[in-house]
Formats: C-alpha cells, sequence, structure tokens
C-alpha cells in the first residue's frame, strides 16, 4: 500500500472515548462550578496518575517516573536503539482550572498511541506518552518544573527544595506521590529524545473565531516572572500616625500601580499580571507588616521582554518609601521558535485530514519550551470556546478534541517510523 492510500492511525481516533476519559478525569478535583482543582504532587494529582497508569497498562504501555516526578507510559518500538518520541503535557491545573489545559494533552497521547496500536503498524521508536510534573506553577512556582529539569535547564536539587505555602517542599510531595505509585518502575532523567509533540487547548479566541480547527504553533512567547517581598512594620489602626507607620500595603500599590504604567503599551502586546497579592498579618486594625507579591510579565519580542523585565526592580525599589523591597527573579525564557520541519509534519497532516488550520504564536507557556532545548519539538492546538482558560468555563467540543488527537496520531506515526 503506498503511503498515501494506507489507513493512518487517525483513522482509529475514538471522539467518544477520548471525551470519556476527559470527563473521568476531571472527577479528580472537580470543583462545584464544573472546573478542576488539582495541584502539582497533590493526593488528587497521585489519582490522575493512577488512573492515566490504568489506562496505559490495558494497553500493554509500560509506566515509570523520573527523580522529578515526570511519568512516562511507553509504547515499545522495533528498534530497541531508537531514541523514543514523546507526546504529551501535564495533569495539574490552576486552583480554579478547567477540564482541558494540560490533561487533554495527555490524553490526546495516549489516544493517539491506541490509534497506532489499532492500525497494526508496529512503530520503529518507542513512544512515550508523557506528564510532566508541575506545569501550572501555582502551589509550587515556578512552573514548568518537570520538563525543565528533564531538559537540563533547572537543576533537580534545587527544584526538589522548592515549598509551597504550608513549607511542603517537592522532594517530600513527591515522596507522597510516589508511595501511591509503587510498583512504578524509576526511569533515568537522562534518557534521549528524538522528537516531542504536545497538544493542547489554544487558551486564545482566534481559531474559534476563525472557523479553524488545528492551529500548527510556530514558537512560544517569552515570559519573566519575579516575587517581590515588601517589608513594612505592623501597627495599631487607630494610634499610629501617618507619618509614624511603615505601611507594607500601600508600598506595594504603588509599586504594582507604577508597573502597570510603565508597562503600558497602546498596542496591547505586552502581558502584565500580578495574579498573588498576599498582606500580612490581614487583620482590619493592623497596619500591614508585609506583602508578597507575584509578577507575570511576557511579550512575544524577546529583546523588548529583557528591556521591560529590567524595569521591575528599580520601579519597586523607587517606591518603596519607608519600606524595604526585595525583588527575585524566578524564571525567564526568551521568545521561541519550533523548528520548520516539525512544523511542516503538523500541517501536512492536519491537510491530510482536511482540517481547516493555520499557523499560531502560543502567547501560553508551555513544556514544549523546554523540550525545545534537547529535541526537535512542535505544537498542534485546538480551539477554546471565546479563549477562556485558567478557568472553570473552559470548554472545547469533543470534535475538535478529537481532531487534535488525529492530527497528533498520524505525526506520532510518521515521527516514530
Ligand atoms: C501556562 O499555564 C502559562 O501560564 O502560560
Ligand atoms: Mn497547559
Ligand atoms: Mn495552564
Amino acid at each position: 500500500m503506498s503511503a498515501d492510500t494506507k489507513t493512518r492511525a487517525s483513522a482509529f481516533v475514538d471522539e467518544k472515548r477520548l471525551a470519556e476519559r476527559l470527563a473521568a478525569m476531571a472527577r479528580i478535583g472537580a470543583t462545584e462550578k464544573g472546573g478542576v482543582n488539582r495541584q502539582a504532587l497533590s493526593k488528587e494529582d497521585a489519582a490522575a496518575q493512577q488512573l492515566l497508569i490504568r489506562w496505559g497498562e490495558t494497553l500493554g504501555l509500560k509506566p515509570s517516573i523520573d527523580a522529578i516526578g515526570n511519568l512516562f507510559l511507553r509504547l515499545e518500538g522495533a528498534d530497541p536503539n531508537a531514541a523514543p518520541v514523546l507526546s504529551g503535557s501535564h495533569l495539574d491545573t490552576q486552583p480554579t482550572g478547567g477540564k482541558f489545559d494540560g490533561v487533554y494533552g495527555v490524553l490526546a497521547a495516549l489516544e493517539a498511541v491506541q490509534a497506532i496500536v489499532a492500525s497494526g503498524v508496529r512503530p520503529r521508536a518507542s513512544i512515550d506518552v508523557v506528564a510532566w510534573m508541575n506545569e501550572e506553577g501555582s502551589r509550587f512556582a515556578p512552573g514548568m518544573m518537570g520538563s525543565a529539569v528533564f531538559a537540563g535547564e533547572r537543576r533537580l536539587d534545587t527544584v526538589l527544595a522548592v515549598t509551597d505555602e504550608s513549607g511542603v517542599s517537592v522532594a517530600d510531595a513527591l515522596m507522597q506521590v510516589r508511595s501511591c505509585l509503587r510498583d512504578v518502575a524509576a526511569r533515568a532523567l537522562d534518557e534521549r529524545a528524538a522528537a516531542y509533540v504536545e497538544a493542547h487547548i489554544e487558551q486564545g479566541p482566534h481559531l474559534e473565531r476563525e472557523g479553524l480547527t488545528i492551529g500548527v504553533v510556530t514558537g512560544i512567547q517569552g515570559k519573566r516572572t519575579f516575587k517581590v517581598r515588601v517589608d513594612g512594620e505592623a501597627a495599631h489602626a487607630g494610634t499610629s500616625t501617618r507619618a509614624e507607620r511603615k505601611d507594607a500595603l500601600l508600598a506595594a500599590i504603588a509599586m504594582v500601580q507604577a508597573l502597570a504604567e510603565a508597562l503600558h503599551d497602546a498596542q496591547d502586546i505586552v502581558k502584565f499580571t500580578v495574579g498573588r497579592f498576599d498582606v500580612k498579618p490581614s487583620a482590619p486594625s493592623v497596619v500591614p507588616s508585609a506583602v508578597d507579591f507575584s509578577i507575570d510579565l511576557r511579550h512575544p519580542d524577546s529583546q523588548a521582554l529583557r528591556a521591560l523585565g529590567d524595569k521591575v526592580q528599580p520601579i519597586c525599589e523607587a517606591h518603596a518609601g519607608v519600606c524595604a523591597v526585595r525583588v527575585t527573579e524566578l524564571s525567564s525564557a526568551m521568545s521561541l521558535e519550533f523548528p520548520a520541519l516539525m512544523r511542516s509534519v503538523i500541517r501536512d497532516a492536519a491537510a491530510r485530514l482536511n482540517l481547516a488550520h493555520r499557523e499560531i504564536l502560543s502567547t501560553a507557556g508551555h513544556d514544549a519550551r523546554y523540550l525545545h532545548a534537547v529535541c526537535p519539538s512542535g505544537m498542534i492546538f485546538v480551539p477554546s470556546h471565546r479563549g477562556l482558560t485558567h478557568c472553570e468555563a473552559e470548554f472545547t467540543t469533543s470534535a475538535d478534541l478529537a481532531n487534535g488527537a488525529k492530527v497528533l496520531a498520524d505525526v506520532l506515526e510518521e515521527l516514530a517510523s
């Protein structure tokens, strides 16, 4: 049979099965308003991993976990010397997350592998379905911990030492998860990878607005993240005079206001977010003694991102007044472009399936950022209803989800052949 007439793996993708698996995963950490809260390395995350392993094992996939908690399910290829092709995303969510961000990429990879198995073709290279540890960075910051350590971009020991708000370290939380996954083999951190493909919801409105089904992702915009600590002094709200006060909240507000003004651009390209803002001691009659806040800054132009990010510390210092301020940069990732070859494999697969598609830049971050540093990587987007994401209203139709999995199945089949 010629390459163009043979039945490709995409023909075996099952929309209903994929939708049912996504619904089952969404029950783990379900929120009252129809979203999902599944924090990295929580008991919900462990339960999601157990379910994924069970599904994989019914297909004969072998699970393994590495030292930073990335979970892999392997479809063994015919050539044991060939480096594996990887595909997946993450199982953790934002606190009021949706049903698709992350988990879709993992389950689309599982569906693609199941389709490849059903097509009767044994790939030459192994295919690993992967769930990267802590992409969101919501419980442990910054995110993309698993993929960053896998790629050698962050040190294992520094990441293991990161603590959450209640002082639990990544190392301790990981031990808890591992105790639920006792029979899973250990995997070396430095295993090679031949290629990586990540399917994801777009998390923006463009594909839906333009009536398109598939986004061939060109790259990922850059992002710098910071944490800021402002220290003042607690005092009585009735007795201390304004002149005596060291009000950490007023200083922090002045900093955020000044940053918002300095980072404002008429074209609306800069993305500046203060998503966390903790006031201490947070009591109505006490002058705030300290504030911790986060900064998430993004721009598609790396030079602009560098220049804007470099303004953060001086602006905070200039508005500290009588308080003290400490700015710590948590991560700095410049914009990147996926290789043309990966983009064309994805584009050709979408075209063969007659799926309307176009190239698109990812303005959200993904684990593919770090995989890009170790092997040819690419991403497939499917539409997000109204672009709503990192919220409980996140929605993509089952048909679009299945179409993304079809493209992924054919791409993985080709890359592993
Ligand atoms: C990923 O979740 C991001 O914040 O871009
Ligand atoms: Mn994601
Ligand atoms: Mn996300």
